[in-house]
């Protein structure tokens, strides 16, 4: 694009070559296998070169089609292609010296750029190659709409007509689709911390391949010191052996090798294109316009079968770019072939998301707007342009605040690298990154950790049940120790342990660590039976740990909420939830479609919130909870929701602005909220959303007099009395 906007420079391979042999790098010294992105690792003194064979043609572009869950059923041919596709993989004609390498080190680590094959073939060599034959392969993904993807694909690719639960199974948090005879098993880094409370020592696993270790997600940064500690264990106790393998992305590697003694790391140099990367010459201060008049741009000039990529932060702006690329595009005056837009976001149903993958009809384009989640995780094929808008949302702890909040911030230099290979995965390509070079310069080179960044009450309260204390724990970088504090000071107060020291946890916190829940929406649903609202409270839990079941597209905003607004109620967002969901409930399963049309609903997210409701009921059972029904005394909900979320009050203090009363800090009602304009004066909030301002979102007002009757100890620990004043 010659537009005066961008500024440019090249990355990827100098020469024009499309192809780059893969390479093994042997450090002599001890036998090891060792490599680094630039090669220039542990001192090689021996290069081991792979020719490569397969090539990566045009033609394998959109090949890619999916099965259903119940029954991936393909015809020869079909099967037939999957195969090639497979053997296509960068990774696949190296699958002898990888499985050598897999059988000979208890733990590996094995870096390449994403695509290349990692996720779905190695746990395939495994297996193959009959290593460790007596267990299960557990492989984690710190996503669902991974664990969920991946699991499908590698179901067809191997074939027989066996459909995913059978020999390749997921589990994610809600929904366990494996079955005895499952051997590959890719689980949610969440799931697989979940069941090591059950089976420390991960038994029933033989390989357990930790994935996408470079997101450095909260989970898999515990699992490395779990797999880590049970490996040892079970070597000590001459017990099965347990075969770790970490997979990641290309990165600084010796962080890692380190922490894992010193462990050996292979890198797969894959097929990488180059690409002409293009900077803005000065910042942008709107970023969303940005991408979709850059798209046009390309769109104009580029063929057809040139696909876009386009980064975004989240729902929200991903189906407002959505929208206006789809009108725009339909406007005669607009130059260019017929397009059909994708989008890719954590809240979206799972059909939706697997639509990326279809292909599109000759001679039309495909524009995929996503979040993060294309970064690494999902590679999708024939994209030849990246539009990197550079910014990223993310969830981040403040124990200074105590609040925990979603932000839309910058990416790291790593991210925004990541990002621009994905046009280079199938031959050159281009990225257009919206921001100026010296922008990138001052970004961070790589992202915070999670485990730094987030609140720690959830995870600290899992490794109490594994009898571990969070300051005793081997991480690969520790959390601060404020937010190791706050956690134990939050446990201690929802009454999961004693005092702040402890180890053990109490008969009730032993209960809370059932739930695959924050631990104070497990407190709501311990407590309930004290408010006689089991069911209520059930309900509302269930719809605060799915996602979102409400639609707002940006093109029908009024009309979205207008069709919702019976259900509205004036005690605030939660209740309105639990009215919409009983709506629900009353109607007969024939009209369920036309309801959720109807309303806006989002079907598939509203039918798993019953799911959801129907595993933690179980849970809630085995942990003696009578069921009850508080019918239409909404007072009694509200005070249970009290209960478990005393710790998330804020008061109306001047000017429309509210005060949080745990950490004094200033925010606002999101004017999404049906109250906002009501001004209550004290609400309980589930979700702090922060954009140039603090936000409030999703509350349930309350009565003043209730603060002291609910929690005296907690109100009377921060000096609050109840007539408002401090
Ligand atoms: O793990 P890594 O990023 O190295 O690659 P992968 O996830 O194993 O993906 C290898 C290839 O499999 C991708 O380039 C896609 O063509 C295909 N794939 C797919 O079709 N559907 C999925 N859900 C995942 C991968
Ligand atoms: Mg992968």
């Amino acid at each position: 694009m010659s537009s005066a906007l961008y500024s440019k420079y090249n990355v990827g391979s100098k020469t024009k070559s499309s192809k780059v042999p893969l390479k093994f790098k042997i450090n002599s010294s001890d036998g090891m296998y060792f490599g680094n992105r630039n090669g220039n690792g542990a001192s090689p003194s021996k290069k081991m070169k792979l020719t490569e064979n397969g090539c990566a043609n045009g033609n394998a572009k959109r090949a890619i089609s999916f099965g259903t869950i119940n029954g991936v059923s393909l015809t020869d041919t079909k099967q037939k292609n999957i195969q090639e596709q497979r053997q296509r993989l960068p990774i696949f004609e190296h699958k002898s010296k990888i499985i050598q390498l897999i059988r000979k080190n208890k733990t590996l680590i094995i870096l390449s750029e994403a695509g290349s094959g990692k996720t779905t073939q190695i746990p395939q060599f495994i297996t193959a190659a009959k290593i460790h034959d007596e267990g299960r392969i557990a492989i984690t993904q710190p996503r669902r709409v991974a664990a969920i993807s991946v699991a499908m694909r590698v179901a067809q690719e191997h074939g027989n007509g066996l459909s995913v639960g059978d020999y390749v199974g997921y589990t994610v948090r809600f929904e366990d689709v494996t079955s005895k005879k499952t051997k590959i098993k890719f689980v949610t880094d969440g799931m697989l911390l979940r069941e090591a409370i059950n089976d420390r020592l991960l038994l029933q696993y033989s390989v357990i391949i930790l994935d996408e270790a470079h997101e450095r997600t909260i989970h898999t940064d515990v699992l490395f010191g779990i797999v880590k500690k049970a490996q040892k264990v079970r070597e000590e106790r001459n017990l099965a052996p347990l075969k770790v393998i970490i997979m990641s992305a290309t990165m600084d590697v010796d962080h890692f090798a380190q922490y894992f003694n010193d462990c050996p790391v292979v890198y797969l140099e894959g097929r990488t294109y180059p690409i002409n990367v293009h900077f803005t010459k000065q910042p942008l201060e709107d970023y969303q316009t940005a991408c979709v008049a850059t798209f046009f741009q390309i769109h104009k000039q580029a063929p057809p079968s040139d696909d876009v990529l386009i980064f975004l932060t989240g729902q929200e702006e991903i189906e407002t770019c959505a929208h206006q690329i789809r009108l725009l595009a339909k406007d005669p005056e607009v130059e260019g072939p017929p397009v059909k837009v994708y989008t890719l976001y954590a809240a979206q149903p799972g059909t939706q998301q697997m639509a990326v993958f279809n292909p599109t009809p000759y001679g039309t384009r495909k524009v995929i707007i996503s979040t993060n989640i294309a970064e690494t995780s999902v590679t999708i094929s024939g994209i030849k342009y990246v539009i990197d808008s550079g910014m990223v949302k993310t969830r981040s702890f403040h124990p200074s605040t105590g609040l925990e909040s979603l932000k839309i911030q910058r990416i790291s230099r790593e991210q925004a690298d990541q990002r621009t290979g994905r046009a280079g995965r199938e031959s050159d390509g281009i990225c257009y990154r919206l921001y100026t070079r010296s922008q990138f310069e001052l970004m961070n080179k790589s992202s915070i950790p999670e485990i730094q960044k987030a609140n720690l009450s959830s995870v600290c309260l899992q490794l109490l049940a594994l009898g571990i204390h969070m300051l005793n724990f081997d991480f690969l970088d520790k959390p601060p120790l404020e937010s190791v504090e706050a956690a134990f000071q939050e446990l201690k107060l929802l009454g999961a342990i004693e005092s702040i020291e402890s180890t053990n946890l109490t008969p009730f916190g032993k209960k809370l660590a059932k739930f695959p829940l924050d631990p104070k929406y497990a407190k709501i649903l311990l407590t309930a039976e004290n408010y006689g609202c089991f069911k209520e409270a059930l309900t509302v839990v269930a719809l605060l740990s799915s996602e979102s079941i409400l639609l707002n597209p940006p093109s029908r905003r009024e009309q979205s909420q207008l069709s919702r607004q019976k259900f509205n109620s004036g005690y605030g967002d939660h209740i309105t939830l639990l009215n919409i969901y009983m709506a629900f409930e009353n109607i007969g399963k024939d009209n369920v479609k036309n309801w959720c049309q109807e309303h806006f609903i989002n079907m598939r997210n509203i039918l798993y919130v019953r799911e959801v409701k129907n595993q933690l009921k179980e849970i809630c059972k085995k942990c003696d909870i009578p069921a009850s029904s508080c019918g239409g005394d909404i007072d009694q909900l509200r005070k249970c929701l009290l209960a478990g979320l005393y710790m998330n009050v804020a008061e109306l203090h001047k000017d429309r602005q509210y005060i949080t009363l745990d950490k004094r800090q200033l925010t606002q009602i999101h004017p999404s909220s049906v109250v906002h304009g009501q001004l209550p004066h004290y609400v309980i909030f589930t979700e702090v959303v922060q954009t140039t301002k603090c936000y409030l979102r999703d509350l349930t007002t309350l009565e003043g007099d209730w603060l002291n009757e609910i929690a005296p100890d907690y109100f009377k620990s921060i000096n609050f009395r109840s007539n408002g004043h401090i």
